[in-house]
């Protein structure tokens, strides 16, 4: 059949390509009791409070959700004093960094991006036809935010900034923020994606709620898909000046939240005992892992998130396989200076032991 084709730049749009689910490994492989160390998610589960929340919410589910997510917003807003109208909700925060992409990119302008960084971000860019400059990392797989501001032109309307960063695991310090944002001026907005703040444990990471409340031209985003565990519902939120969230809010949709999800974030949001057992734990977890690995030979990038980036001997499509079939699911990675390299999420003691195991039967180490 055919029919009207889409743009060009949308032909050529690459697809996201999501960790493999559980259930699909399964099928596929035939392979019951799988690990799944792909998608950066909490292996505790999800907050308690949070799951009560839900609970009650579940008799309201016929009607539509607040669009606007009054309660949540205003709970987000006291718990990081700011105003409630530099709040925003997304569909996770996936989808905030795509809103910021559509309303401030017209065709041909120019976001500044780091060339390890999370993916979504080409994406989003190219989606709108804009053009995404990918500047290569620093030593030790960081960004680069000096070569990242040199790289800002008259056109360049946004610079994402992953911090930390995804799937390297390395964080930007305060004085290297600094100096983007003091460079980068009001020429663009900096989007501070801090998805795994919860985790960092250095003192010279940078909050980016300090630039935001200092008067400085970014925008924060936050999460609850990582350490609060509610990646499967979808909810995210951006931190703003009062114009940048008015602008976002001209192209977000009208019920953007589900009531579940923005339900289940109140509940989770001062979860403080979560926050703290689930950090704990992943602290503990990743030095256990980082411990086996270097144990082992196995190179890998040290991390301050809930995951961690290997590299891997050989043909990383066909490891990756080779992990399924003995039952765990971790998450290869390609691009400029990725060759090799997996992502490997922190989990439970026994995933993090299968994950090893299975590492052993593949790779030759030099474990005795
Ligand atoms: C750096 C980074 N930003 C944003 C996200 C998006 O998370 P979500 O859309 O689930 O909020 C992720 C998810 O993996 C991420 O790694």
């Amino acid at each position: 059949m055919r029919g009207p084709q889409a743009p060009e730049y949308i032909r050529k749009l690459a697809v996201y390509v999501p960790g493999r689910p559980i259930e699909e490994v399964q099928r596929e492989l035939g392979v019951s009791d799988i690990v799944k160390l792909a998608s950066n998610e909490n292996p505790l589960g999800t907050s308690p409070k949070a799951l009560i929340a839900i609970q009650k919410a579940m008799a309201t589910v016929h009607r539509y959700p607040d669009g606007g997510g009054f309660a949540l917003r205003k709970a987000i807003a006291a718990r990081h004093g700011v105003d409630i109208e530099q709040v925003i909700l997304g569909n996770g925060s996936c989808e905030l960094l795509e809103m910021l992409a559509r309303a401030y990119l017209a065709d041909g302008d120019e976001a500044v991006i780091s060339q390890q960084s999370f993916v979504m971000y080409e994406i989003a860019v190219d989606q709108v036809n804009g053009r995404p400059i990918a500047v290569p990392c620093a030593t030790g797989r960081r960004h680069d935010l000096d070569a990242m501001a040199a790289a800002v032109t008259e056109h360049t309307k946004l610079v994402y900034v992953a911090n930390p960063c995804n799937p390297t695991g390395t964080y930007n310090t305060r004085a290297e923020l600094d100096r983007l944002i003091a460079s980068v001026g009001e020429r663009a907005i900096v989007v501070l994606d801090q998805a795994y703040q919860e985790y960092v444990d250095r003192p010279d990471y940078p909050d980016g709620l300090a630039d935001l409340k200092a008067g400085r031209n970014v925008i924060v985003l936050r999460t609850f898909s990582k350490i609060f565990g509610l990646a499967g519902l979808r909810i995210g939120y951006g931190l703003g000046s009062v114009d940048v969230i008015a602008t976002l809010n001209r192209v977000r949709s009208p019920f953007n939240t589900s009531s579940l999800a923005q339900a289940a974030a109140l509940g989770a949001l001062d979860d403080d005992d979560w926050m703290d057992r689930s950090r704990d734990h992943n602290l503990a977890e990743l030095r256990f892992l980082e411990r086996e690995l270097t144990r082992r030979g196995v190179r890998f990038t040290p991390s301050v998130t809930n995951f961690v980036l290997i590299e891997l001997e050989g043909d990383v499509r066909e490891m990756f396989v080779e992990f399924q079939k003995r039952g765990v699911i971790i998450r290869p990675v390609s691009g400029p200076g990725l060759a090799g390299c997996a992502r490997v999420s922190v989990g439970t003691r026994a995933e993090n032991e299968r994950f090893l195991t299975a590492l052993d039967a593949l790779v030759p180490s030099s474990v005795a």
